[in-house]
Formats: C-alpha cells, sequence, structure tokens
C-alpha cells in the first residue's frame, strides 16, 4: 500500500537515508559518518523544526553524585507501569551517560550549579534529581543547536530541506531500498522524486497533531509510522498516548500546537491545585505533585470532571527566581496575560508522546530488511505503557548510536526499487479536524468501549472522503488517518487500564494484559493485530 503521488521526476543516491532532523535523526547521521559511509539527510520543514527544539525539562541520565543506572533504571520501570523491555531499559539507562557526554563533546552546553558542576533537576516518576537541563527551560533547543553545527560542518552528510518522504521503495526481495519524496526546492530537485540507498532510517518524530490539543509542533503527523506501516512493518504499543498534564490551558476551541509547562517547574516546587484551591495529589501517589505523568495526567482529568471546569491551576507563585530559572515558560505566560511569580496559571493535559511506534530491536532494526527507526517513531519498549519524563532525548542519542553502528557492520550492495505496481489511496485534507477531535473526544486521556467505537465509526465515514489531488497535506492527513486507526484499534482490543492507557470500563490493570499489541496493515488495507510477551 502506498500514498497516491505523481510519478518520481528526479532520483539521488547515497549510501544511507535519515529521515528527519531531530535528536534520533541528527545523531545517528552523525555517527554514520565515522564508519565514512555517505548520509542523505531529509527534512520535511527546516532543519531546526520538529519537537527536539522544544523540549524543555531536559535529559535524563545517572550522572549525578551517587546515581546509578540501575536507580534509573528503577523508575523508567516503575513509571512504565510493568509494560518495559528489561533489556532496552538496560540499553538506555546504561549507555546513557556516555551518550550524553558524546553530546557534550559536540558542543551542547548545559546549565551549571554554583559549584560549577552540571546542575541537575528532577521531574515526575524520578525519585532523585537527574534531569541535566539547559537554558534553564530550553534544553531542546541547545541539543538541536549542538547537533546541528556538527552536521553543517560535515561534507559527507548532504541535506535536503522541505522534503517530505511519501513512501518506502522496495526491492523485488522485500528490501527496503530507497524512499519517494516531495521536494519543494528549485532546479532539478522539485516536486516528487525517489532517493536511493543500501539502508534507510525513520527518525520522523511524534504524532501528536492525530489529537486536536498537543503540545506537538505541526510537522508532528506520524509519518513515519504510517509510511512503515503501508510498507509492512510490524508497530507497537501505540494505545499508549502519553497526555502532558501540565499543558497551559487558553482556550478549549484552540487546536493544534499549545505551550508546555515543564514538569521541571513541579521538580523546582510548583503545586498543582483544583478549583476550591486544594493540593489535590497530596496522598494521590507517594511522590505527590512528581507522580508518573500518566498518574498526574489521570487525577486532573478527574479533578477538571469534578468540577466542571476546563482546567486545574498550578501555583508557581513559591519559584522566586522563576523568569531566569526558566525564561521560556515565563515569556509564554506572559505573552497569555499571566505573571506566574504572582498567579496561578491554568493548566489542563494534551497529547505529548507516543511510547509505542514502529517496533524495533535493540539495533533500531524493524521487522523489513534495511528498514531501521529511531527516537520518537520507533517503539524500543524502553518506555513501557508510559515514558519516564526526559527519557526519550537520551534514547534519540543512545539508539541513533546503536542503529549507526549496525548499518555501519552489516552495509549492503545497493538493490533496485521493484516495479511491481502497489495499491495507493489518499485522503482530502479537508477531514483534519473532524478527525482530531473524533479522537480527542474518544480515545484521549479516557477511553471506553463506547468512546472508542463512535472514534472508529467516525474514522469510517471520514475514510470516505477521499482526493485525487496529491499535496503535502493530504499526505499528512492520511498518515493521521492510519495512525488514529491503529491507535484507536489497539486501544479497543486493551481490556485493562495501565500507563496512559486508561479505559473506565476496565478501571485496573490486568495480569493478563502483561503483553505488547501488535500490528500490521497489508497490501490490500487490512489490519491485523498479535500479542506479545513482553521482556520482563
Ligand atoms: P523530532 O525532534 O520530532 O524530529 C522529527 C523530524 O522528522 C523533524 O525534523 C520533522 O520535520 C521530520 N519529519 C517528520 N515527518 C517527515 C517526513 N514525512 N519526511 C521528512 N521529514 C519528516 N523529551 C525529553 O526527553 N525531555 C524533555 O524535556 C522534553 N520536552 C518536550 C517538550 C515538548 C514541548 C515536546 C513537544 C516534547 C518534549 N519531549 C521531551 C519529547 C522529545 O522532545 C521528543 O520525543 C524528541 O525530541 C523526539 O525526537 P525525534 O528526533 O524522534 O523527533
Ligand atoms: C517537560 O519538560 O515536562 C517535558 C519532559 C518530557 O517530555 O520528557
Amino acid at each position: 500500500m502506498k500514498l497516491l503521488a505523481g510519478n518520481p521526476g528526479w532520483t539521488v543516491k547515497a549510501d544511507v537515508i535519515v529521515i528527519g532532523s531531530g535528536v534520533a535523526g541528527l545523531t545517528t547521521a552523525l555517527n554514520l559518518r565515522s564508519s565514512n559511509l555517505s548520509v542523505l539527510l531529509v527534512t520535511k520543514a527546516r532543519i531546526d523544526e520538529g519537537s527536539t527544539k522544544w523540549a524543555q525539562g531536559g535529559i535524563a541520565a545517572a550522572l549525578g553524585p551517587g546515581d546509578t543506572p540501575e536507580a534509573h533504571k528503577k523508575d523508567t520501570l516503575i513509571a512504565g507501569a510493568g509494560l518495559c523491555d528489561a533489556q532496552a531499559v538496560d540499553v538506555l539507562v546504561t549507555e546513557g551517560p556516555e551518550a550524553v557526554r558524546k553530546l557534550i563533546a559536540r558542543g551542547a552546553v548545559f546549565d551549571k550549579s554554583d559549584t560549577g558542576e552540571i546542575a541537575l533537576t528532577r521531574e515526575g516518576g524520578h525519585l532523585r534529581n537527574r534531569i541535566l537541563h539547559a537554558g534553564g527551560d530550553a534544553t531542546g533547543a541547545e541539543v538541536s543547536r549542538a547537533l546541528l553545527a556538527a552536521v553543517h560542518d560535515d561534507d559527507g552528510i548532504e541535506v535536503i530541506e522541505n522534503a517530505l518522504a511519501i513512501d518506502v521503495l522496495m526491492s523485488d526481495a522485500g528490501r527496503v531500498c530507497g524512499v519517494t519524496l516531495h521536494v519543494i526546492g528549485a532546479g532539478s530537485r522539485d516536486g516528487v522524486g525517489r532517493a536511493l540507498a543500501r539502508a534507510v532510517v525513520i527518525a520522523t518524530g511524534g504524532l501528536g497533531q492525530v489529537y486536536a490539543q498537543t503540545t506537538n509542533p505541526s510537522v508532528s503527523t506520524g509519518d513515519g509510522v504510517a509510511l512503515a506501516l503501508r510498507a509492512g512493518a510490524e508497530i507497537a504499543d501505540v494505545e499508549f498516548i502519553q497526555f502532558h498534564p501540565t499543558v497551559l490551558w487558553r482556550d478549549d476551541s484552540l487546536s493544534g500546537q499549545q505551550p508546555l509547562i515543564s514538569e521541571a517547574v513541579r521538580g523546582e516546587g510548583a503545586q498543582l491545585v483544583n478549583d476550591k484551591g486544594v493540593r489535590f495529589m497530596v496522598g494521590k501517589h507517594p511522590q505527590g505533585d512528581l507522580a508518573p505523568r500518566d498518574i498526574v495526567a489521570i487525577e486532573i482529568f478527574k479533578q477538571m470532571k469534578e468540577s466542571n471546569s476546563p482546567h486545574v491551576w498550578l501555583d508557581t507563585t513559591m519559584i522566586k527566581d522563576f523568569p531566569e530559572r526558566f525564561p521560556t515558560i515565563f515569556a509564554s505566560c506572559i505573552e497569555n496575560g499571566i505573571d506566574p511569580r504572582k498567579q496561578m496559571i491554568p493548566v489542563s493535559p494534551a497529547s505529548h508522546y507516543s511510547s509505542g511506534g514502529v517496533k524495533v530491536d535493540l539495533t533500531g532494526r524493524t521487522s523489513i530488511p534495511g528498514l531501521y527507526a529511531c527516537g520518537e517513531t520507533a517503539c524500543t519498549g524502553a518506555h513501557g505503557a508510559n515514558r519516564l519524563a526526559s527519557n526519550s532525548l537520551l534514547e534519540g542519542l543512545v539508539f541513533g548510536t546503536r542503529i549507526s553502528a549496525d548499518i555501519a557492520a552489516n552495509i549492503v550492495d545497493a538493490s533496485e526499487p521493484s516495479k511491481r505496481s502497489t495499491k495507493d489511496f489518499l485522503l482530502s485534507p479537508a477531514i483534519k479536524m473532524t478527525l482530531q477531535l473524533a479522537m480527542s473526544q474518544g480515545a484521549g486521556v479516557m477511553r471506553s468501549e463506547e468512546s472508542l467505537r463512535e472514534t472508529l465509526a467516525t474514522l469510517e465515514q471520514l475514510s470516505a472522503h477521499t482526493s485525487t489531488e496529491p499535496c503535502i497535506e493530504a499526505w499528512e492527513v492520511s498518515n493521521l488517518y492510519l495512525l488514529a486507526t491503529a491507535i484507536v484499534r489497539a486501544a479497543l482490543e486493551r481490556h485493562e487500564s495501565r500507563g496512559s492507557h486508561w479505559r473506565s470500563d476496565f478501571p485496573v490493570s490486568s495480569n493478563d494484559w502483561v503483553k505488547r499489541i501488535v500490528q500490521k496493515y497489508d497490501q490490500d488495507g487490512n489490519w491485523s493485530s498479535k500479542l506479545e510477551e513482553v521482556k520482563l
């Protein structure tokens, strides 16, 4: 199955194609260069677009005095609510510190304490301070700046901006050997073309735009997971959409990317209160306001329902140096008429992170030869049912390094794309808002059989709105549709509540469900799913 697109009018070649220029794509590209492989990095907007540059709180790594990978592992497993792949977590926490050191060696500058040591803060689910941050709350911007500078200095990495990867190209032997791209460019590389390579790495980030309100930027339409699905790859854990508890509430009618109020703000003492001024997280969890994210999001949702209010409050008035410690958040609050030194911030949950994605092994290999996935697009199993705060940038660094090593060690000769024809489809961009609202209403923080069936029915109706006019908006919405369907299907199948999957009709976790839902989509557009044991 593929998306309807024009015939490729031009061809470009490299040893490896990396799709996406966030922490995952940039790290993979840079590490591939130590094996002298030529890299083509394609990215669908400007090179610095993507979630990475928006990251606020920081990067988690056991670098502080007395901290250990084992302690980091324990917190990750608890946040993951019994569904983490233990080996993937081991890799993440043990290789994490070295990956962060390498990032620092590449030029990233982190905030220091008064004694000159790297300053470490805390976020939800962490039992100790282990979050490195930069520019106060602008960690992602610094990570992105440092990696982009290194990519810029490397002549072996060719970058094509405004290049949207549409679908992968497969050889007759079933190996991925390139991608079709749409480039808004100049000269010979404009419009639809094809890029050929010996291996392809998808690092296209998250899928927050499946929902009406999200912390994710507009490029986060899950293109990589969708193109992997169409190619026949397995995806896993997609029902575990993480809703960030504290997103600045402005108006329910607003959609798209909303300003985040980092968990690190609670790490520095901020407290959640309801309409009556009651600290509702106290007594709900031993870590109170700093409980893992899924637990806080659910409690906020309950408070909002009880008080019939569109938000709760975050009291930040006790943080004396707020503008210096959180300059980005301070600016966005002021822009929205709130002074966090004197006023409480209205906050509500919004979609933030996909703990699932394209199923990969510990070297980032998908179920299709030649195709790798890295970063938020991938499902390594390290996040289980709910990612621990600040483990995502870390995952991009660690697995980007592993993938590049695996590609270098196993590189094969280039193969030619098959000439066999494949079925295609395309949906109309006009369905986007209806799709997002249906997902927010029926497959959001709380789901049930009834709400999910209603959403599925809406999605089925929307599938009739096809289009014959390929364009960026149509490709993106077709990807959103595929992912929305995958999320709802998995959420319907999982008859329990666990991590960020909360079913009002199955309110508790069940030992029968210590399993991963793995889905596939075949060449005729049929879905299938299987249950896999979790490697505990
Ligand atoms: P991204 O950084 O999203 O990059 C994806 C890239 O793929 C982009 O360049 C995009 O343009 C490109 N792309 C997408 N589709 C296509 C296509 N079809 N063709 C070509 N290119 C494509 N995590 C933490 O660990 N710590 C934090 O403090 C933190 N704070 C966050 C705050 C916010 C507001 C948000 C939104 C996320 C935060 N996260 C945080 C999560 C983390 O930022 C992301 O999970 C991580 O940056 C993802 O990196 P990535 O490289 O996988 O994807
Ligand atoms: C935050 O700063 O609260 C976001 C951290 C994350 O998503 O890991």
